[in-house]
């Protein structure tokens, strides 16, 4: 058989990641130098990176993708940021929630979010508890906004939660009994984890739940990632290959 033929049959041999994730993740990144880019204020790039969100879940709801959870802020930007912008974000996430009731009933959006939420301020907290209890029936795509948030952080409140101490729990038992007591227990793995704005890591995003995840990196800023851009990205994963640990028949090497 020819070369071409070989490296056609391995393709095909190898399990496809599927046509669409189940799970997309955003970290959107690059608010403030699309700002910066235009002499504007850093906020008005915040604010037009919550359009670039808007038209995200849209495209996500027309792919037919089942859950999009996106990473708002940091446990480390709500220690380094400078308060005006701190306050600006806060305020800019409540109006938003508030805002956005129509489109969410519209897309049967059903919103939740994960963090240390209690240490968000009250306006932030009370919009949040409402847009989660008007959209818990909502079944079209389930949008987790991820506020005050740290993958290290959540994996130190689960674990004392979890009863660091319970011995007698063995294997798989362990990751299970810790899993349960993460933000939202009901979050599945990411699938696709895209950032955008040039960076190339994880910034302490989701680290328990995307372990196996695919990872795209894009250097578009968040506020012009646009249709194109999302298609790009859901391209790329149709190409690749997850194996999840194992080993496919054809190939060698690489078991991740
Ligand atoms: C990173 O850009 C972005 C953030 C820290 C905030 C994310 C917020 C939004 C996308 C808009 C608000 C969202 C909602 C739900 C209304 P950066 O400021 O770090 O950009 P830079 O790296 O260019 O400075």
């Amino acid at each position: 058989m020819s070369r071409t033929g070989d490296s056609q049959r391995s393709v095909e041999a190898r399990q496809p990641a599927g046509d669409r994730p189940g799970h997309l993740g955003f970290i959107m990144d690059g608010n403030g130098r699309w700002a910066q880019q235009r002499q504007l204020p850093r906020t008005d790039g915040h604010a037009e990176g919550a359009e670039a969100l808007r038209r995200v879940l849209r495209l996500a709801r027309e792919q037919e993708i089942a859950e999009v959870t996106c990473f708002a802020l940091s446990t480390e930007n709500s220690e380094q940021r400078p308060a005006e912008e701190l306050e600006f974000l806060y305020e800019l996430l409540a109006d938003h929630l508030e805002q956005e009731r129509e489109e969410m009933e519209r897309l049967q959006i059903c919103f939740r979010a994960i963090g240390r939420l209690q240490e968000l301020p009250r306006r932030l907290i009370d919009a949040i508890e409402k847009a989660q209890s008007e959209t818990s029936e909502h079944q079209g795509l389930v949008f987790r906004l991820a506020v005050n948030y740290g993958g290290r952080a959540e994996m130190a409140d689960a674990f004392c939660s979890a009863g660091a101490g319970d011995r007698s729990l063995i294997g798989a038992q362990k990751e299970s009994a810790l899993a349960a007591q993460l933000y939202d227990p009901a979050m599945p793995d990411l699938d696709l984890l895209v950032r955008t704005g040039g960076e190339m890591r994880l910034s302490n995003f989701l680290l328990w739940h995307s372990s196996y995840a695919e990872l795209y990196f894009t250097p578009v800023l968040w506020p012009d990632f646009a249709a194109a851009d999302f298609t790009a990205a859901l391209e790329e994963y149709s190409r690749r290959s997850r194996r999840f640990g194992s080993v496919s028949s054809t190939t060698s090497g690489g078991d991740a």
